[in-house]
């Protein structure tokens, strides 16, 4: 009786001991707040429209590889370069808006740049490396089919007409990034292995172990 029940402790404690492990290491999209990045980077400032003060880049400007690869790819800091040579904070807004940290964090990119320092920016969506995921078939049945109107089992489930635009494709999985200060995972957007095999099964995508796993 005793050695019953402690073998059932063992186990019980060894099925905690693993959804414990990862859990943490790779927590679901929305548990918890992204990590600090090494130098405040607003996409509202950069991708945000025009009409909310933001300049309107393009995502495929910066996430050069989004459209055709696997990865998105995050800019180097030459990408940065290319208008921070000329825009420093304190030349492009009007003199009455501004803010001294803009000017020292474009400063500080400058410096990365000129010390030849990469910026290690911290990952915010990250799958394991068990798991294959590519961007490009993603954006190509997102942006490029037939005029549909489906419901995805991800985000907010409701009625969306494909084709979409390039940046409301990448809201299907990361929510209004143009919008965010700070990128930071939604809580409605998980991207664990039950959304991918519910949106591959509702697609006629294979689900064989083989498509994702390594
Ligand atoms: C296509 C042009 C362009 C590129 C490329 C670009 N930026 Fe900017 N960035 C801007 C503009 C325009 C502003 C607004 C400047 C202002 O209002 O004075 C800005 C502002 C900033 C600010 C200050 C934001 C704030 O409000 O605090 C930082 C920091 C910054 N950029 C970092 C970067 C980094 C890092 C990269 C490369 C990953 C980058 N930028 C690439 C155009 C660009
Ligand atoms: C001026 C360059 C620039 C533009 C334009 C830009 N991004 Fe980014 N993006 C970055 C940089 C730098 C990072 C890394 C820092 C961070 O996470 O904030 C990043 C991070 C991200 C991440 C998080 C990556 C991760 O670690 O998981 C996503 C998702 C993303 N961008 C999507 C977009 C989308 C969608 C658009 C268009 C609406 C866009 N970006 C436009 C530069 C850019
Ligand atoms: C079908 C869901 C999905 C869509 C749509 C999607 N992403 Fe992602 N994204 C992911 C997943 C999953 C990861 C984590 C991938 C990994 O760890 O290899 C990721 C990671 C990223 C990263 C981190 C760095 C990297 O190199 O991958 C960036 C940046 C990014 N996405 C940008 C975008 C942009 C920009 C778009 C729209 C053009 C987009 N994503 C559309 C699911 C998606
Ligand atoms: C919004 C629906 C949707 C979601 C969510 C989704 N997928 Fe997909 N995935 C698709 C579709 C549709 C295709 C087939 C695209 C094509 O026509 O090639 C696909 C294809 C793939 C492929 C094959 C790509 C190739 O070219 O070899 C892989 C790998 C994949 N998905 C992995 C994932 C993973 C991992 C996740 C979760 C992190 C995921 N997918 C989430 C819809 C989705
Ligand atoms: C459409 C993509 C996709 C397919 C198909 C898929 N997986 Fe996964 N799998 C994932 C993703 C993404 C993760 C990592 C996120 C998570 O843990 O949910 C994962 C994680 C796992 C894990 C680790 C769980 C953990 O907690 O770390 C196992 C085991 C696994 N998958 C087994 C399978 C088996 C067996 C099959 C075939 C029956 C399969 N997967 C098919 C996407 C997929």
């Amino acid at each position: 009786m005793a050695i019953a029940g402690l073998a059932a402790t063992a186990i019980v404690a060894f099925i905690v001991v693993v959804l414990f492990i990862s859990w943490f290491s790779n927590p679901p999209f929305g548990w918890g707040n992204a990590p600090d990045q090494p130098i405040p980077f607003p996409h509202t400032v950069h991708a945000g429209p025009v009409e909310e003060g933001g300049h309107a880049i393009q995502c495929e400007f910066c996430h050069r590889n989004v459209t055709t690869g696997a990865a998105a790819t995050v800019p180097a800091v030459e990408v940065c370069l290319i208008c921070h040579k000329q825009v420093n904070g304190a030349n492009v807004t009007p003199a009455a808006e501004v803010d001294p940290d803009k000017h020292i964090n474009i400063q500080r990119v400058l410096d990365r740049h000129a010390d030849n320092n990469p910026i290690d920016w911290e990952r915010v969506h990250r799958v394991p490396d068990h798991v294959r995921f590519v961007h490009e078939a993603h954006i190509r049945f997102l942006t490029q089919g037939e005029p549909e109107t489906v419901t995805l089992p991800i985000g907010d489930e409701k009625p969306i007409n494909l084709p979409l635009e390039v940046p409301e494709a990448c809201s299907v999985c990361h929510g209004d990034i143009a919008g965010m200060a700070e990128v930071q995972p939604q809580d409605s957007q998980s991207l664990k292995m039950g959304t991918c095999l519910d949106c591959h099964r509702e697609n006629s995508v294979s689900t064989d172990c083989t498509v994702c796993h390594k």
